[in-house]
């Protein structure tokens, strides 16, 4: 089976209602990096900075996979599919996708502020101030923040580094280290780049350009990819 490797951001998820972040209205418009997703934005308030996860963890239980989710998912039935994802939301496990790699973590779970080692499963979508971990500490959202390491990043470096097919999908390429993942595919390998918007992507050889939201273009690019490489 060929091994299609998916890195995907916000515009994946935009068509089931999540709101991405550098497009107007876009959540960065909304709230300031500094005051929500920083590691000094959590030692300042960690009030504020828990509100925002759990406003975004109460409206991911109100919101489902999209196609382009479900089409990610069914190219497992032919391929060897591991996705590389940016977002925190859990919707390309809820579309059945069996291997996800959170770049930036998971809404869904938190992590103590001493260990980060021990991680929990969130029932609901509340950390509270007071919620501890084992070790007495206050629990945080399990999210990597802008300054922080990203610890999975050698794990999606090798993923890209081996892909038969790259597909890049929903993501501005703004941020690093994530956005550097398109340049470790093979030189030789198709690249598919599905969003709605121009992006300008520099140094990437064989790379198609699918200008269609993702809930259209993945659908496409499914059968495409079924009809050529399966
Ligand atoms: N289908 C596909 N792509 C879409 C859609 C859609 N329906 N709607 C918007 N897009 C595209 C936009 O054109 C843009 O290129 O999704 C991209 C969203 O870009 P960003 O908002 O920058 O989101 P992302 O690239 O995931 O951000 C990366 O930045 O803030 C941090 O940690 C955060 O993981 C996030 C990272």
């Amino acid at each position: 089976m060929r091994k299609i490797v998916v890195l995907s951001g916000a515009g994946v998820s935009a068509e089931s209602g999540i709101k991405t972040f550098r497009e107007t209205g876009g959540l960065w418009e909304e709230y300031n990096i500094e005051d929500v997703a920083t590691p000094q934005a959590w030692q300042k308030n960690m009030e504020l900075v828990q509100r925002f996860y759990n406003a975004r963890r109460k409206q991911l239980l109100e919101v489902e996979p999209n196609p382009a989710h479900l089409a990610i998912a069914a190219l497992e039935e032919h391929f060897d599919v591991h996705v590389v994802t940016q977002n925190i939301d859990n919707l390309h496990e809820r579309a059945g996708s069996s291997k996800v790699l959170h770049l930036h973590g998971e809404l869904t779970k938190s992590r103590s502020s001493v260990d980060p080692e021990l991680i929990y499963d969130i029932n609901g979508w509340e950390i509270k101030m007071g919620d501890l971990c084992e070790k007495g500490s206050q629990l945080r959202p399990h999210i990597v923040w802008f300054g922080e390491m990203v610890p999975e990043l050698e794990n999606a470096a090798r993923l890209a580094q081996t892909a038969d097919i790259l597909i890049v999908v929903g993501t501005s390429l703004n941020v690093y280290p994530a956005a550097s993942l398109i340049h470790y595919a093979p030189y030789d390998a198709p690249k598919f780049l599905v969003d709605p918007n121009e992006l300008f992507v520099d140094g990437v050889t064989n790379l198609t350009f699918i200008k269609e939201k993702a809930g259209v273009g993945m659908p496409e690019l499914r059968e495409k990819l079924i009809a050529d490489w399966a």
